[in-house]
This record gives C-alpha cells, structure tokens and sequence, in this order.
C-alpha cells in the first residue's frame, strides 16, 4: 500500500494525513474484496524496514493500526472478516501486539474473507524464523523441503498469494512474501494507495483474469 505520502505531499498536508487517507483506502478495498468473493487479502501496512522513519510518524502508523483494530470489530462481524497476522510480533510495540492478539482471537471463527495484515513484515525475516521454527523441529534438518520450510511460515494454511498489487507506481519487491511470490502475478498501478477503491481494484482483478498462468510449464 504505497503512496501515502505523496498523496499527501501533493496537496501541501503532513504525511500522517496520508496515513490516514490510507487507512480508508485500506477499508474501502477489503469491502470491495469480500463483496468479489476473494478468500485472502494480505495488506503489507508496516514493513521491517519501515522503523527507518521518524519516530513520529512510525508513531503515527501504530496508533492508526491500534486504533483501528479496535474501532472496526462491527464492520469485521458484518462481513464476517477474519484478521491474522503476518511478521515478527516481537517487535511490535506491547499495546499494538495486545490489539492486534485481541484482533485475531475475536475474529477467529469468522468464514468470510480472511486479511492478513502485514505488521512488521519482512519476507527475508519470515524466511529467517520459519528456517529457526523448522531447525527446532525433531530430525526436521535432516529432510530439508519446500514443503517443509511453507509449513513454518507465519500463516501456513493461507495459499501462495495468486497476484500481488502495487500501487504508485513503483517496480520493486520490497521484501514482500519473497517465498509465498515465486509464481505470483504482479499488477502496478500508478494510482497512489490513498485513492484506491473498488473501481480501482476491479481494474487489478480484470488484468488478472487477461493473464496466462503456465508455473514454469507450456501452454496446454
Ligand atoms: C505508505 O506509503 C506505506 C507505509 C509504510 C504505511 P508511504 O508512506 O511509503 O508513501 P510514499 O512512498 O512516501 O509516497
Ligand atoms: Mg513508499
């Protein structure tokens, strides 16, 4: 979800405004997405890399997710959301990792769509811990596989991601699910994430249904 902060810069406003922008953005497309039937939305909010940034807006970013977390449970209820998690919760600030702990068990038993926020997110770190979860598994090094390393991922049972979107523009990873992406679609959109909405994802989804999935294999 990138481009708050240009969204904000544009029209002469402090960068938490675009946060905020954000925030409902954010809101608008899981709304859309639950209604087009998707089973799994991951929303990369907070990156490992993200704590490079002032105190203040990091801050910021935290009490939005906090607050948030909280002020929406109704809206989860009604559209029978599931919240999970994705990234290291021991670097997250004590309230926002009881929030989000909150979050997730209230949530648990919901069958709707499932979103997976991305706090304190980064695909080389997850890889890292899934690697140390399966180095404390009985005899597990000894039978290294790919199945074996998917299984001590944040959130084993959520699918490889089917497209990635990245909104302003930008052509890069930025450590986002570098294990779960090996055969993802991507779609960049120049659209910066604070004016993102249905019509905006509906644009991603259509590309989506236009592009050929081989895996590495031919057309058959
Ligand atoms: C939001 O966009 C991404 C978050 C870390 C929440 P940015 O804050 O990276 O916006 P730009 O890149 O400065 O426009
Ligand atoms: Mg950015």
């Amino acid at each position: 979800m990138d481009g708050n902060g240009r969204w904000a810069l544009g029209r002469k406003l402090p960068r938490s405004q675009g946060h905020l922008e954000g925030l409902k953005a954010a809101k608008r497309v899981v709304k859309a997405a639950a209604g087009a039937g998707i089973r799994y939305l991951t929303l990369y909010a907070f990156s490992t890399e993200n704590w490079k940034r002032t105190a203040e807006e990091t801050g910021f970013i935290m009490g939005l997710v906090k607050q948030h977390l909280r002020a929406e449970f109704a809206f989860y209820r009604e559209n029978g959301i599931r919240i999970r998690h994705a990234g290291n919760p021991a670097g997250l600030p004590a309230d926002i990792l009881a929030e989000l702990e909150g979050a997730l068990s209230e949530t648990r038993d919901f069958k709707g769509l499932q979103v997976i926020l991305a706090l304190n997110y980064g695909g080389r770190d997850e890889i890292i811990r899934a690697f140390t979860r399966l180095a404390e598994k009985e005899g597990a090094l000894a039978d290294i596989s790919e199945e074996a390393l998917s299984s001590c991922l944040d959130n084993p049972d959520v699918p490889d991601p089917d497209l990635i979107i990245r909104s302003a523009g930008e052509f890069r990873i930025s450590n986002f699910l570098l294990w779960e992406s090996a055969y993802a679609e991507y779609y960049i959109s120049p659209v910066l994430w604070p004016d993102w909405d249905e019509g905006e994802l509906n644009r991603a989804l259509e590309a989506y249904r236009n592009r050929e999935r081989r895996f590495g294999g031919v057309k058959g």
